[in-house]
């Protein structure tokens, strides 16, 4: 199954897991990641926190259904969302923001003069490698401009997995993905030149806030 699949799934209030390669599996926050009525008020407490933190043009990266794109818009910030999952960027144009389907690593616009860039959510861990996640997000960032990340708690390791997608019927490919805690982060944002200015929680949820040097 692709990640496309299970973003229909999402659209259509269908669940889907995540297994860890050896582990039980468990439920993904589909719920979460599609926004509005069906996002529990934590969630969407931590929406609130994390929207409040872009004050101006604002890269989503791995934006998935595009909730928080979408609500930069409707606040009047430049906001943009990028996923290499279609479906994930149909979602998100739908809902009215504007998004780019492609690989985050690809070229992209404004290089070097986005204000902030969100990694919402546990993105942190897209590609199995948050080094070079960092080290790309500080070439999109201008000087002064922060990275908003989610985090795990301050003294998490940083540990990366091997997860895949599931449904009773069908599976997709492992892909490597990484959780890592502030303190971690903090050490390997580093050489990158960001340099952690804030770290909030809402609703037991750690996130970051990161400045480019
Ligand atoms: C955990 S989901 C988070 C979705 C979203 N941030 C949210 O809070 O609803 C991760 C997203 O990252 C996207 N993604 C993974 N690797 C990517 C890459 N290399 N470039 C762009 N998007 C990527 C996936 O398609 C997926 O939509």
């Amino acid at each position: 199954m692709s990640v496309d699949e299970m973003f229909a799934r999402a659209a259509a209030g269908l669940p889907c897991w995540i297994r860890e390669r050896d582990r039980r599996r468990r439920r993904l926050p589909l719920q979460r990641w599609m926004g509005g009525v069906t996002a529990s008020s934590d969630d969407r407490r931590v929406d609130e926190a994390v929207l409040d933190l872009c004050t101006g043009a604002t890269l989503d990266l791995g934006c998935g259904p595009g909730r928080l794109t979408a609500a930069l818009t409707e606040r009047g910030i430049t906001a943009l969302g990028v996923d290499d999952s279609a479906a994930a960027v149909a979602l998100c144009r739908a809902r009215g923001g504007i998004a780019r389907h492609q690989d985050l690593f690809a070229p992209l616009p404004r290089t070097g003069r986005w204000r902030h860039v969100l990694l919402a959510d546990g993105n942190i861990g897209i590609g199995g490698d948050p080094l070079a996640l960092l080290h790309r997000t500080a070439q999109l960032l201008e000087p002064g401009g922060t990275l908003v990340v989610e985090v795990g708690p301050p003294d998490a390791i940083q540990r990366t997995r091997m997860l895949r997608f599931e449904t009773d019927a069908a599976a997709s490919t492992w892909f490597p993905w990484t959780s890592i805690g502030s303190t971690a982060l903090a050490a390997l944002a580093k050489p990158s030149g960001l340099r952690t200015v804030h770290l909030g929680t809402t609703s037991g949820r750690f996130i970051a806030v990161l400045e480019r040097q």
